[in-house]
Protein backbone atom coordinates (compact mmCIF):
# COMPACT_ATOMS: atom_id res chain seq x y z
CA UNK A 1 0.00 0.00 0.00
CA UNK A 2 1.17 3.28 -0.77
CA UNK A 3 1.67 5.52 1.94
CA UNK A 4 3.06 9.58 1.19
CA UNK A 5 4.32 11.52 4.14
CA UNK A 6 1.50 14.08 2.93
CA UNK A 7 -1.26 13.77 1.08
CA UNK A 8 -1.91 17.48 -0.12
CA UNK A 9 -4.09 16.09 -3.02
CA UNK A 10 -6.33 14.21 -0.94
CA UNK A 11 -6.66 17.46 1.32
CA UNK A 12 -7.52 19.35 -2.12
CA UNK A 13 -10.19 16.95 -2.59
CA UNK A 14 -12.51 17.82 1.22
CA UNK A 15 -11.69 21.37 0.45
CA UNK A 16 -12.21 22.47 -3.54
CA UNK A 17 -15.29 23.98 -3.05
CA UNK A 18 -14.35 26.56 -0.18
CA UNK A 19 -11.04 27.51 -1.96
CA UNK A 20 -11.91 27.37 -5.43
CA UNK A 21 -14.30 30.27 -5.40
CA UNK A 22 -11.92 32.02 -2.63
CA UNK A 23 -9.21 32.71 -4.93
CA UNK A 24 -11.51 33.21 -8.06
CA UNK A 25 -13.00 36.24 -6.54
CA UNK A 26 -9.68 37.65 -5.63
CA UNK A 27 -8.86 36.50 -9.82
CA UNK A 28 -12.11 38.51 -10.96
CA UNK A 29 -11.38 41.31 -8.29
CA UNK A 30 -7.64 41.62 -9.62
CA UNK A 31 -6.03 43.13 -6.57
CA UNK A 32 -3.47 40.96 -5.76
CA UNK A 33 -1.03 43.20 -3.28
CA UNK A 34 -2.52 44.21 0.09
CA UNK A 35 -6.36 43.21 -0.94
CA UNK A 36 -8.77 42.89 1.81
CA UNK A 37 -8.52 39.18 2.27
CA UNK A 38 -4.89 39.94 3.70
CA UNK A 39 -6.64 42.21 6.80
CA UNK A 40 -9.25 39.32 7.19
CA UNK A 41 -6.67 36.91 8.13
CA UNK A 42 -4.82 39.02 9.80
CA UNK A 43 -7.94 39.33 11.88
CA UNK A 44 -8.56 36.18 12.41
CA UNK A 45 -4.84 34.76 13.21
CA UNK A 46 -5.21 37.43 15.95
CA UNK A 47 -8.11 35.89 17.44
CA UNK A 48 -6.78 32.29 16.65
CA UNK A 49 -3.52 32.93 18.67
CA UNK A 50 -5.29 35.49 21.18
CA UNK A 51 -3.19 38.41 19.98
CA UNK A 52 -3.97 41.78 19.64
CA UNK A 53 -1.98 42.24 16.12
CA UNK A 54 -1.10 39.40 13.50
CA UNK A 55 1.07 41.24 10.28
CA UNK A 56 0.84 38.68 7.63
CA UNK A 57 4.62 38.52 5.59
CA UNK A 58 5.87 36.71 2.79
CA UNK A 59 7.13 33.38 4.74
CA UNK A 60 7.40 31.87 8.43
CA UNK A 61 11.37 32.78 7.55
CA UNK A 62 10.90 36.37 6.85
CA UNK A 63 8.13 36.09 10.11
CA UNK A 64 11.54 35.27 11.67
CA UNK A 65 13.51 38.12 10.45
CA UNK A 66 11.20 41.23 10.72
CA UNK A 67 11.12 40.69 14.58
CA UNK A 68 14.75 39.97 14.72
CA UNK A 69 15.39 43.40 12.53
CA UNK A 70 13.21 45.40 15.30
CA UNK A 71 15.88 44.36 17.88
CA UNK A 72 18.97 46.86 16.00
CA UNK A 73 21.36 44.16 16.25
CA UNK A 74 24.52 45.44 17.03
CA UNK A 75 27.73 42.92 15.67
CA UNK A 76 28.52 40.26 18.20
CA UNK A 77 25.10 40.44 19.64
CA UNK A 78 24.23 37.00 20.66
CA UNK A 79 20.64 35.37 19.99
CA UNK A 80 20.25 31.85 21.89
CA UNK A 81 18.53 29.18 19.93
CA UNK A 82 18.50 25.51 19.38
CA UNK A 83 20.45 23.80 17.03
CA UNK A 84 17.96 21.03 16.34
CA UNK A 85 15.71 22.91 13.54
CA UNK A 86 14.62 23.84 10.49
CA UNK A 87 17.64 26.03 8.96
CA UNK A 88 15.29 29.30 8.63
CA UNK A 89 15.48 29.88 12.91
CA UNK A 90 19.13 30.52 12.45
CA UNK A 91 19.90 31.90 9.13
CA UNK A 92 16.80 34.74 10.50
CA UNK A 93 19.11 35.63 13.08
CA UNK A 94 22.68 35.62 11.06
CA UNK A 95 20.81 38.13 8.71
CA UNK A 96 19.32 40.19 10.89
CA UNK A 97 23.09 41.27 12.27
CA UNK A 98 23.16 38.71 15.03
CA UNK A 99 25.35 35.26 16.16
CA UNK A 100 23.35 32.46 17.01
CA UNK A 101 24.20 30.89 19.97
CA UNK A 102 23.29 27.06 20.19
CA UNK A 103 21.41 25.95 23.25
CA UNK A 104 20.70 22.04 23.27
CA UNK A 105 16.81 20.31 23.75
CA UNK A 106 15.25 18.24 26.20
CA UNK A 107 15.57 14.82 24.85
CA UNK A 108 11.52 14.26 26.00
CA UNK A 109 10.29 16.99 23.80
CA UNK A 110 12.61 17.57 21.17
CA UNK A 111 12.43 21.45 22.52
CA UNK A 112 15.36 24.00 23.68
CA UNK A 113 15.66 23.18 27.57
CA UNK A 114 15.52 25.99 29.89
CA UNK A 115 18.85 24.97 31.64
CA UNK A 116 20.83 25.49 28.55
CA UNK A 117 19.22 28.42 27.82
CA UNK A 118 20.37 30.04 31.19
CA UNK A 119 23.94 28.14 30.29
CA UNK A 120 24.28 30.25 27.29
CA UNK A 121 23.81 33.44 28.59
CA UNK A 122 26.16 36.08 28.10
CA UNK A 123 26.41 39.43 28.92
CA UNK A 124 26.00 39.98 24.85
CA UNK A 125 22.64 38.00 24.66
CA UNK A 126 20.04 39.96 23.18
CA UNK A 127 16.94 37.18 22.70
CA UNK A 128 15.87 33.54 22.57
CA UNK A 129 14.42 32.38 20.09
CA UNK A 130 12.40 29.47 21.25
CA UNK A 131 11.02 26.77 18.53
CA UNK A 132 7.47 25.19 19.03
CA UNK A 133 9.06 21.77 17.04
CA UNK A 134 6.77 19.42 15.78
CA UNK A 135 4.01 21.57 17.18
CA UNK A 136 4.32 21.32 20.86
CA UNK A 137 5.00 24.62 22.55
CA UNK A 138 8.06 24.98 24.74
CA UNK A 139 8.34 25.30 28.08
CA UNK A 140 7.48 29.19 28.12
CA UNK A 141 6.54 29.52 31.82
CA UNK A 142 9.99 28.85 32.56
CA UNK A 143 11.77 30.57 29.74
CA UNK A 144 9.66 33.54 29.60
CA UNK A 145 10.66 34.46 33.22
CA UNK A 146 14.09 33.95 32.74
CA UNK A 147 14.23 35.92 29.63
CA UNK A 148 12.68 39.03 32.08
CA UNK A 149 15.50 38.55 34.36
CA UNK A 150 18.61 39.50 32.12
CA UNK A 151 16.42 41.85 29.74
CA UNK A 152 16.68 39.52 26.77
CA UNK A 153 13.15 39.58 24.30
CA UNK A 154 11.67 36.22 23.45
CA UNK A 155 10.75 35.39 19.35
CA UNK A 156 8.33 32.02 19.46
CA UNK A 157 8.98 30.01 16.08
CA UNK A 158 5.67 28.84 16.02
CA UNK A 159 6.01 27.82 12.07
CA UNK A 160 4.97 24.32 12.89
CA UNK A 161 2.82 25.14 16.13
CA UNK A 162 -0.14 27.20 14.88
CA UNK A 163 -3.10 26.99 17.54
CA UNK A 164 -1.18 24.56 19.69
CA UNK A 165 -1.35 25.41 23.28
CA UNK A 166 -0.13 25.09 26.66
CA UNK A 167 -1.53 25.55 29.84
CA UNK A 168 0.28 27.95 31.96
CA UNK A 169 -0.51 28.52 35.53
CA UNK A 170 -4.10 26.74 35.26
CA UNK A 171 -4.44 28.57 32.04
CA UNK A 172 -4.78 27.66 28.10
CA UNK A 173 -1.65 30.06 26.77
CA UNK A 174 -1.77 29.95 22.71
CA UNK A 175 1.52 29.60 20.39
CA UNK A 176 2.63 33.18 19.81
CA UNK A 177 0.42 34.51 22.70
CA UNK A 178 3.12 35.26 25.35
CA UNK A 179 6.54 35.69 23.46
CA UNK A 180 7.36 39.39 22.65
CA UNK A 181 6.70 37.95 19.05
CA UNK A 182 5.43 34.70 17.86
CA UNK A 183 5.51 33.63 14.41
CA UNK A 184 3.88 31.43 12.02
CA UNK A 185 4.50 29.63 8.39
CA UNK A 186 1.77 28.70 6.02
CA UNK A 187 4.75 26.77 4.00
CA UNK A 188 1.87 24.37 1.66
CA UNK A 189 2.89 21.55 3.69
CA UNK A 190 1.95 22.96 7.35
CA UNK A 191 -1.09 22.04 9.17
CA UNK A 192 -2.44 25.35 7.78
CA UNK A 193 -0.61 25.70 4.64
CA UNK A 194 -1.26 28.11 1.40
CA UNK A 195 -0.49 27.49 -2.28
CA UNK A 196 3.22 29.09 -2.11
CA UNK A 197 4.63 30.72 0.66
CA UNK A 198 3.51 32.60 3.67
CA UNK A 199 3.85 33.88 7.23
CA UNK A 200 2.46 36.13 9.96
CA UNK A 201 3.97 37.07 12.86
CA UNK A 202 1.24 37.80 16.41
CA UNK A 203 2.47 40.65 19.34
CA UNK A 204 0.88 42.19 22.02
CA UNK A 205 3.02 45.01 21.68
CA UNK A 206 1.35 48.00 19.54
CA UNK A 207 4.83 49.49 19.32
CA UNK A 208 6.70 46.54 17.73
CA UNK A 209 3.57 45.90 15.45
CA UNK A 210 3.67 48.99 14.18
CA UNK A 211 7.45 48.82 13.33
CA UNK A 212 6.93 45.72 11.76
CA UNK A 213 4.21 46.84 9.33
CA UNK A 214 6.70 49.10 8.13
CA UNK A 215 9.57 46.69 7.69
CA UNK A 216 7.13 44.60 5.93
CA UNK A 217 6.64 47.87 3.40
CA UNK A 218 10.04 48.98 2.52
CA UNK A 219 10.17 50.64 6.04
CA UNK A 220 7.70 53.26 4.89
CA UNK A 221 4.11 53.52 6.54
CA UNK A 222 3.64 56.20 3.66
CA UNK A 223 3.97 55.52 0.51
CA UNK A 224 7.69 56.82 -0.96
CA UNK A 225 8.48 57.62 2.95
CA UNK A 226 11.10 55.41 4.41
CA UNK A 227 12.01 56.01 8.01
CA UNK A 228 14.16 53.28 8.02
CA UNK A 229 15.19 50.49 5.39
CA UNK A 230 13.33 47.59 5.04
CA UNK A 231 11.92 44.39 2.79
CA UNK A 232 9.08 43.65 0.23
CA UNK A 233 7.77 41.18 2.47
CA UNK A 234 3.99 41.35 1.75
CA UNK A 235 1.60 38.41 1.58
CA UNK A 236 -0.40 37.73 -1.82
CA UNK A 237 -3.83 38.25 -1.47
CA UNK A 238 -3.73 34.89 -3.25
CA UNK A 239 -2.64 33.43 -0.67
CA UNK A 240 -4.63 35.13 1.63
CA UNK A 241 -7.57 33.50 0.08
CA UNK A 242 -6.83 30.18 0.33
CA UNK A 243 -5.61 30.80 3.78
CA UNK A 244 -8.77 32.39 5.14
CA UNK A 245 -10.86 29.51 3.29
CA UNK A 246 -8.82 26.51 4.85
CA UNK A 247 -8.74 28.32 8.86
CA UNK A 248 -12.24 26.22 9.46
CA UNK A 249 -11.01 23.22 8.96
CA UNK A 250 -7.67 23.67 10.40
CA UNK A 251 -9.03 22.55 14.15
CA UNK A 252 -10.69 18.98 12.50
CA UNK A 253 -7.32 18.84 11.10
CA UNK A 254 -5.48 19.20 13.87
CA UNK A 255 -8.00 16.82 16.36
CA UNK A 256 -7.65 14.26 13.66
CA UNK A 257 -3.84 14.56 13.58
CA UNK A 258 -4.02 13.82 17.26
CA UNK A 259 -6.21 10.85 16.87
CA UNK A 260 -3.72 9.03 14.25
CA UNK A 261 -0.77 9.93 16.95
CA UNK A 262 -2.89 8.58 19.89
CA UNK A 263 -3.02 5.12 17.74
CA UNK A 264 0.46 4.95 17.03
CA UNK A 265 1.71 5.72 20.21
CA UNK A 266 -0.53 3.14 21.51
CA UNK A 267 0.95 0.35 18.89
CA UNK A 268 4.65 1.54 19.20
CA UNK A 269 4.12 1.70 23.12
CA UNK A 270 3.00 -2.10 23.24
CA UNK A 271 5.70 -3.01 20.81
CA UNK A 272 8.70 -1.61 22.70
CA UNK A 273 11.51 -1.20 20.37
CA UNK A 274 10.86 2.24 18.93
CA UNK A 275 10.35 5.16 20.94
CA UNK A 276 6.96 7.52 20.41
CA UNK A 277 7.26 11.34 20.68
CA UNK A 278 6.90 12.64 24.59
CA UNK A 279 3.81 15.34 24.76
CA UNK A 280 4.61 17.44 27.84
CA UNK A 281 1.30 16.94 30.03
CA UNK A 282 1.17 20.87 29.83
CA UNK A 283 0.78 20.63 25.91
CA UNK A 284 -1.98 20.72 23.68
CA UNK A 285 -0.05 19.00 20.25
CA UNK A 286 -0.84 19.75 17.14
CA UNK A 287 1.35 17.28 15.55
CA UNK A 288 2.86 18.97 12.48
CA UNK A 289 5.12 15.62 12.89
CA UNK A 290 4.57 12.31 14.42
CA UNK A 291 8.73 11.70 14.95
CA UNK A 292 9.55 8.62 16.64
CA UNK A 293 13.27 7.78 18.15
CA UNK A 294 14.27 4.26 15.90
CA UNK A 295 17.15 1.97 16.41
CA UNK A 296 18.81 1.53 13.13
CA UNK A 297 16.74 4.61 11.57
CA UNK A 298 18.70 4.68 8.02
CA UNK A 299 17.75 1.28 7.74
CA UNK A 300 14.33 1.09 8.52
CA UNK A 301 13.47 4.18 6.71
CA UNK A 302 15.07 2.07 3.81
CA UNK A 303 12.73 -0.91 4.80
CA UNK A 304 9.36 1.69 4.60
CA UNK A 305 10.41 3.10 1.32
CA UNK A 306 10.56 -0.05 -0.05
CA UNK A 307 6.90 -1.09 1.37
CA UNK A 308 6.00 2.49 -0.48
CA UNK A 309 5.65 4.45 2.53
CA UNK A 310 7.02 7.63 3.09
CA UNK A 311 8.78 9.06 5.63
CA UNK A 312 11.50 12.26 6.52
CA UNK A 313 14.39 13.03 8.78
CA UNK A 314 14.04 16.16 10.67
CA UNK A 315 16.39 17.51 10.96
CA UNK A 316 20.12 15.05 10.09
CA UNK A 317 21.80 17.80 10.74
CA UNK A 318 22.24 19.74 13.54
CA UNK A 319 22.48 23.80 12.85
CA UNK A 320 25.65 24.07 14.68
CA UNK A 321 27.31 21.74 12.61
CA UNK A 322 26.16 23.26 9.37
CA UNK A 323 28.72 24.60 7.09
CA UNK A 324 28.06 28.07 7.54
CA UNK A 325 28.64 28.54 10.97
CA UNK A 326 31.41 26.62 11.28
CA UNK A 327 33.23 29.92 12.39
CA UNK A 328 31.12 29.47 15.32
CA UNK A 329 33.30 27.21 16.50
CA UNK A 330 31.06 24.37 17.36
CA UNK A 331 32.07 20.83 16.76
CA UNK A 332 30.81 17.06 17.51
CA UNK A 333 29.88 16.85 20.88
CA UNK A 334 28.94 20.30 21.79
CA UNK A 335 25.51 19.69 21.44
CA UNK A 336 24.70 15.63 22.81
CA UNK A 337 21.23 15.67 22.71
CA UNK A 338 20.49 17.21 19.48
CA UNK A 339 23.37 14.74 18.01
CA UNK A 340 21.53 11.86 19.65
CA UNK A 341 18.28 13.03 18.29
CA UNK A 342 19.33 13.62 14.45
CA UNK A 343 20.88 9.99 14.60
CA UNK A 344 17.67 8.60 15.56
CA UNK A 345 14.39 10.60 14.84
CA UNK A 346 12.22 9.64 11.55
CA UNK A 347 8.66 11.56 11.20
CA UNK A 348 6.00 9.24 9.99
CA UNK A 349 2.70 9.68 7.85
CA UNK A 350 -0.14 11.74 10.35
CA UNK A 351 -1.63 13.88 7.63
CA UNK A 352 -5.64 14.44 8.53
CA UNK A 353 -6.62 12.10 6.10
CA UNK A 354 -4.65 8.99 6.35
CA UNK A 355 -7.03 6.35 6.49
CA UNK A 356 -6.77 3.84 9.58
CA UNK A 357 -5.77 1.45 6.27
CA UNK A 358 -2.67 3.35 5.46
CA UNK A 359 -1.87 3.82 9.13
CA UNK A 360 -2.03 0.09 9.77
CA UNK A 361 -0.07 -0.47 6.99
CA UNK A 362 2.94 2.11 8.46
CA UNK A 363 2.64 0.24 12.18
CA UNK A 364 2.78 -3.44 10.74
CA UNK A 365 5.46 -2.50 8.10
CA UNK A 366 7.18 -0.68 11.59
CA UNK A 367 7.03 -3.75 13.72
CA UNK A 368 7.98 -6.23 9.97
CA UNK A 369 11.25 -4.59 10.26
CA UNK A 370 12.07 -5.13 14.03
CA UNK A 371 10.58 -8.92 13.87
C1 LIG B 1 10.72 25.70 12.71
C2 LIG B 1 10.59 26.46 11.43
N1 LIG B 1 10.97 27.75 11.39
C3 LIG B 1 10.88 28.49 10.27
C4 LIG B 1 10.39 27.95 9.10
C5 LIG B 1 10.39 28.78 7.87
O1 LIG B 1 9.14 28.94 7.28
P1 LIG B 1 9.01 29.18 5.71
O2 LIG B 1 9.37 27.90 5.02
O3 LIG B 1 7.56 29.54 5.57
O4 LIG B 1 9.90 30.30 5.34
C6 LIG B 1 9.95 26.62 9.09
C7 LIG B 1 9.35 26.04 7.89
O5 LIG B 1 9.77 25.23 7.18
C8 LIG B 1 10.08 25.85 10.27
O6 LIG B 1 9.71 24.57 10.30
Amino acid sequence: MNVPLLDLVAQHETIRDSVVPAVMAVIERQTFIMGPEVAALEARIAELCHARHAIACASGTDALLLPLKTLDLEPGDEVIAPAFTFFATAGAIHNAGGTPVFADIDPGTFNIAPEAIEAAITPRSRAIVVVDLYGQMAALERILPLAARHGLAVIEDGAQAIGARRRMDGTWRMAGELASVGTLSFFPSKNLGGWGDGGMIVTQDDATAERLRKLRLHGGAKQYHHEEVGFNSRLDTLQAAVLLAKLPFLAGWSAARRAHAARYTEAFAAGGVVTPPVTDPANEHIFHQYTIRAPRRDALQAHLKERGIGSAVYYPTGLHLQPCFAELGYTRGSLPATEQAMAEVLSLPIYPELTSGQQDAVISAVEEFYA
